[in-house]
């Protein structure tokens, strides 16, 4: 019995062979154990032992599917919360998780969990990483493929409500939820550390642009669900700066960054002003500004012409708002 698809971005046959694959994938563990059972058999029995092996372990990898790794079958499409479960698929997890740079220094938070395949990706590329899910059974089922995946070490499931959550120590947020979903969660992914990255899914932001947007391949022949947005949370800069005998004023939209660059009565816009975590970078007049920002000190590098120089600045009042 194939998975039924719906509103999922796959074929059917890709539905149904990720659920084998879930099955199967802790035969081989299986497996071992048993040839070395037999290999204390005598010599002799040993080829129809092996082979009564293959043929039992051939059903139960069969009949697996049907169960599910604990017992529980979800089914794509059932209910959830503030929105229902659908996988995000295998190939566009690992997008998501290239797109984010996950690596063992990460800790990943997927907001809405479902199977926990997400967060078992990241386990996998030795990030630490928690799921977020309000269906309790998929809770369970996420935590049982942990185990047979071998990263149960790595991760955690809660059962709770994504919004009750407290991930503000996530170095990178996953999610798959729906665009009204993301806006509400936007002001705290906004106040979280600089550098964080956020990667959804198909869903957007709002007027919070990405900075990245990743598809699944044409030759996959994905039909829905097939791309993911990265966000990388800007360090806050509004406000006016003292810099050198200058005074900086800038204005912030998400990433992007705009005001202007005062010296004595020559005043110069602020050009292609933009941040990427805590880098920022912006052109006044002829030079070109380079650095990081770290709360209310920033300093970096100036380009005018050949020639390239330190610059620093320092808050000294922030924009009414
Ligand atoms: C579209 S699925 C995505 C699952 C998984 N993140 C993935 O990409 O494969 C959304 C999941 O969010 C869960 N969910 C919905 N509302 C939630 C809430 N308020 N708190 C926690 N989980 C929620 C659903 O049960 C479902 O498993």
């Amino acid at each position: 019995m194939k998975a039924p698809c719906l509103t999922y971005a796959g074929n059917a046959e890709e539905c149904e062979c990720r659920r084998v694959y879930d099955a199967v994938s802790a035969v081989p563990l299986k497996i071992k154990i048993l040839r070395r059972m037999a290999m204390a058999l005598p010599r002799f029995y040993r080829p129809w032992v092996l082979a009564l092996f293959f043929l039992v372990f051939t059903c139960l990898a069969s009949a697996q599917p049907q169960q599910g790794a604990g017992g529980y079958q979800p089914e794509e499409g059932q209910s959830g919360k503030d929105v229902v479960w659908i996988p995000t698929e295998d190939v566009l997890v690992d997008i998501m998780l290239n797109m984010a740079n996950v690596t063992g220094k990460d800790y990943v938070v997927d907001l809405g969990s479902g199977d926990g395949r997400l967060v078992i990706a990241a386990a996998k590329r030795g990030a630490r990483a928690l799921g977020v899910e309000y269906n309790p059974q998929m809770v369970e089922l996420s935590k049982k493929n942990a185990v047979l995946h071998g990263v149960a070490d790595k991760v955690q499931f809660i059962h709770a409500d994504l919004f009750d959550v407290d991930f503000s120590q996530a170095t990178v947020v996953t999610m798959f939820l729906l665009d009204e979903l993301n806006l509400k969660l936007r002001p705290r992914l906004l106040d979280m550390k600089p550098g964080t990255r956020v990667v959804s899914n198909t869903f957007m932001m709002g007027e919070w642009k990405p900075d990245q947007i990743g598809s699944v391949p044409a030759e996959r022949k994905c039909a829905y669900y097939c791309f993911a947005s990265l966000w990388i949370v800007p360090a806050k800069v509004e406000g006016t700066w003292k810099l050198g005998s200058r005074e900086l004023t800038l204005e912030q939209r998400f990433q992007m960054i705009s005001g202007e660059l005062k010296s004595g009565a020559r005043v110069e816009p602020i050009k292609e002003g933009v941040l990427k975590g805590d880098q920022i970078s912006f052109i006044a007049g002829e030079t070109h500004y380079t650095g990081r920002v770290d709360g209310n000190r920033m300093q970096g590098k100036l380009t005018s012409g050949k020639k390239s120089t330190g610059w620093s600045a320092q808050r000294v009042g922030y924009a009414l708002k």
